[in-house]
């Protein structure tokens, strides 16, 4: 079995990759005194039966991320006597995990949970780090815990099922994880782009454990988000801004962060921190994930107001991360009114 440890300063525990994942995790959770998977009707009845354990199902989408289903989840694990020894397995995508990881941080002041994640997002991102929350109207992520998961298990083959905007989701995070720590990775990735699609798992597989390996030596170093953790921003300041200028349903997550990250190297450019030999093969990786990369719709005024209220802005200042070379960033802080300047040059066509 191949493993990777992640050493969090609260906690220390295995991500495990491949198909034998399913047994080791039934074998983990055998000396818990009861075991839960939670999962949704989506990816219960292809691979809940994969484990020796009783099923709850929740709807999918982001709206079971909620405070009434942290309510209803722990109403249910009471209901079914589980105790301060019993585990909890998150089995789905980031709301799943998200969701799960949270209640399990606050069930009898914390039971250990583990993380099966099921979609591109989850595996290299969402499923370690141990950061878990709720939505709620004031915000996403409004409410949520730091807490490490007992053990990760990825099986890059479940991606098989997967919806394709899924993994062109996905693989926003991906190419971000090159473009912030790994050039080569990037390079690589946006070449063999349509192994994700046809998921070609000799390409895919070890592409999706080089960025679990980025992601567990980012968390190790700053588990708390207070610094470097912060890198894992790129592409996430335009994103956002993008995802709430379309209400939320324009674009999802992972599609936002790859125009964002477009969007944010066209800036550094703009600022003379990346060369324009790297724009252009930022540029050129990028677009080759099948997307629409049209800017002349969005609404500056919408995209700027969404920028002003962005959790991360900093007295007043807006806080990008941004590339000065394709495998390094740095953060930036301008002025809405700087962002305002640049804006018709970094949505040209
Ligand atoms: N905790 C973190 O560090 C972190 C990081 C990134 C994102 N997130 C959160 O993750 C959430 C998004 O997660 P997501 O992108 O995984 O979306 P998701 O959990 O909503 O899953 C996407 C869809 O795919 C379905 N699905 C999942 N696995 C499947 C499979 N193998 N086959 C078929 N269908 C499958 C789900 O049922 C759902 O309909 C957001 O709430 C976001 O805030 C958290
Ligand atoms: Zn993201």
């Amino acid at each position: 079995m191949d493993r990777l440890v992640v050493k969090a300063p609260s906690g220390t525990y295995t991500v495990s990759f491949g198909p034998a994942i399913w047994r080791e995790a039934a074998q983990l959770a055998s000396a818990y005194s009861q075991v839960l998977v939670v999962s949704d009707t989506n990816v219960a009845p292809l691979y809940a039966e994969r484990l020796p354990f009783q099923v709850l199902e929740l709807w999918p989408g982001e709206e079971s991320k909620s405070l009434e289903m942290v309510a209803a989840l722990v109403d249910d694990w009471a209901r079914r006597g589980l105790d301060r020894f019993s585990l909890v397995i998150a089995l789905g995508g980031g709301v799943i995990g998200d969701l799960v990881g949270f209640a399990a941080s606050i069930y009898r002041r914390g039971i250990d949970y583990v993380q099966i994640p099921t979609t591109l997002v989850a595996q290299v991102d969402s499923g370690i780090g141990g950061k878990t929350g709720v939505n709620t109207a004031w915000g996403k992520n409004l409410v949520g815990t730091f807490y490490q998961p007992r053990a990760v298990f990825v099986d890059p083959s479940v991606l098989e099922t997967l919806p394709e905007r899924e993994i062109t989701g996905g693989l926003g995070e991906v190419l971000k994880y090159g473009v912030v720590q790994d050039g080569k990775l990037f390079a690589q990735v946006s070449r063999d782009i349509s192994a994700f699609y046809q998921l070609d798992l000799e390409v895919a597989a070890p592409v999706i454990r080089r960025c679990v390996e980025i992601k567990a030596e980012i968390v190790a170093a700053d588990e708390r988000d207070l610094g470097l953790r912060h890198i894992l921003n790129h592409g996430h300041t335009f994103g956002h801004a993008l995802e709430r200028a379309g209400g939320f349903s324009f674009y999802h997550h992972g599609e936002a962060v790859l125009l964002g990250m477009l969007l944010e190297a066209r800036l550094a450019h703009l600022l003379r921190l990346l060369s324009r030999e790297d724009l252009v093969k930022i540029e050129a990786g990028l677009r080759r994930v099948p997307l629409e990369y049209r800017f002349s719709h969005l609404d500056k005024g919408e995209v700027l107001s969404a920028l002003q209220q962005d959790k991360k802005n900093k007295q007043g200042r807006i806080s990008f991360i941004l590339p000065r070379q394709i495998g390094s960033v740095e953060e930036v802080l301008l002025s809405l009114e700087e962002v305002e300047e640049y804006w018709d040059e970094v949505i040209r066509a």
